[in-house]
């Protein structure tokens, strides 16, 4: 894993054979497994991944295309396009933190937004597509963010791709990066032409250890973490990784998409005192603010050079309108309303707890992000069924995302959960749980 020319981003194969059997094998390995058997062709790939999928719909555990019927929402019919089945479900894999997708001022600014401004934008920020809402948005998103100014993208994953290719370029750069770290980041990475290494996850000793083995000789050194990790809900640990920027040289980028907006300083950076050491700090507007959209802030100098070297920015169309607004609206919700905030924390305590009590492994994290691991890809896939066919629609995160042994289900608590949809998804899990041998 040390060597700079692996990409070393893959979970390495366990067991080939079990994974080639049966509808149950991994969908994710599909394109691996048909080049193991030198089979390279693109139709013929494709052929392989439709077989399975059929496979998988017939038994009824293909979810690529599971939906809500009447949209996000902390409970409705989910349903599948592609088989017969439907039910009425408390739902667990949405990330609005506030639930303000729902919120009538939130609603109401969207509408009006659509009447004033239209509906799309027509083109990129860079050609003009940018209206009054967007710049006031950039503005207090910057302030928000604790950076002198900010650049607003389309959407949180192209803002990774685009700041972190635009500004890693070529090979004098080397990029640091969580283990851990969300796609976009890895994806936005790969672009830049720079030379790249994981560190262990949420580990500032292998961060250190990794910068004075591998860091002499780069002009810039990039390191990348995420203030709380998607899968896990676990917090980075920023304060120590930004302890080694007095003994090495480096800008830090961060990615707030799971914290930003959940407390009163508004990021994680900011609660912790530690705006100022991060240079780049960026979130994704598609969660507490129940929109779509990404941003980075950062000082002027690095926003006019991502202004003219972020690709996502410069060929890509601006936020629709009715977004803008409805950011703006929600921004304007969570100042206006620290109940909601205080509201959220207490059910992910509560949540977190009572599962903890009852013997699950929830992991070490504190956000609303609640994985619950089942460490074996068996029952999950056996238990997520059964969870659905009791009422519970969340979120399985399978191999070869994560190992075997990590293997989980996520809940992804929002404020709009009620204390009884909680409780009643922990019944069953604690049912199911027992009859699977999860918990005593
Ligand atoms: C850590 C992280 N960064 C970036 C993104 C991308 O954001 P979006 O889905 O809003 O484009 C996500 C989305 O899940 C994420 O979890």
């Amino acid at each position: 894993m040390d060597d700079l020319s692996v990409t070393a981003l893959s979970p390495a194969s366990e067991n080939l054979e079990a994974e080639l059997a049966g509808a149950n094998r991994q969908i994710g390995l599909v394109r691996k497994q048909c080049l193991e058997m030198g089979v390279r062709d693109i139709a013929s790939v494709a052929a392989a991944y439709h077989e399975l999928k059929q496979q998988q719909t017939a038994s009824k555990v293909w979810c690529y295309d599971n939906f809500t019927v009447a949209g996000s929402n902390s409970s409705g019919i989910v349903k599948s396009d592609v088989h017969s089945d439907e039910r009425e479900c408390i739902v667990w894999p949405i990330n609005h933190y506030l639930g303000l997708n729902r919120h009538s001022k939130v609603i109401e600014a969207a509408i009006e937004a659509v009447r004033e401004f239209g509906t799309g934008c027509g083109t990129s920020a860079m050609s003009g597509g940018h209206n009054r809402l967007h710049k006031e948005l950039e503005k207090k998103l910057a302030v928000w963010l604790g950076k002198e100014s900010a650049l607003l993208f389309p959407t949180g994953y192209s803002a990774n791709v685009g700041a972190i290719s635009g500004l890693a370029k070529g090979p004098s750069c080397f990029v640091l990066f969580d283990r851990e770290c969300h796609a976009s980041i890895i994806d936005g990475i790969k672009l830049s032409g720079a030379k790249y290494l994981p560190f262990r996850h949420n580990d500032a000793r292998d961060l250190a250890r990794k910068l004075e083995k591998h860091a002499a000789g780069f002009e810039n050194i990039l390191v990348i973490v995420e203030s709380v990790y998607s899968m896990s809900g676990e917090e980075a640990c920023l304060q120590e990784i930004c302890d080694l920027k007095s003994h090495h040289n480096f800008l830090l980028f961060v990615d707030e998409a799971h914290s930003f907006g959940l407390y009163e300083e508004r990021t994680l950076c900011s609660k912790l005192g530690l705006s100022d050491q991060v240079d780049f700090v960026m979130t994704t507007l598609s969660k507490s603010t129940a929109s779509i959209g990404g941003v980075v802030a950062c000082n002027h100098a690095f926003k006019t050079m991502l202004q003219v070297e972020a690709n996502a920015y410069l060929f890509q169309a601006a936020i629709p309108p009715a977004d803008a607004a409805a950011i703006l609206a929600a921004m304007d919700v969570i100042e206006s309303r620290p109940d909601l905030l205080m509201s959220l924390w207490g059910k992910v305590d509560y949540m977190r707890r009572r599962l903890r009590n009852l013997g699950f492994d929830v992991g070490n994290g504190t956000s609303p992000i609640i994985p619950v691991f089942v460490r074996d890809s068996d029952t999950l896939l056996k238990l997520g069924q059964d969870m659905f066919e009791n009422g519970i629609f969340t979120t399985a995160v399978a191999y070869p995302v994560v190992k075997h042994s990590e293997v989980r289900f996520r809940f992804i608590l929002n404020e709009s959960h009620s204390f009884e949809q909680i409780d009643h998804t922990i019944d069953v899990l604690h049912r199911l749980g027992q009859s699977y041998g999860l918990i005593g």
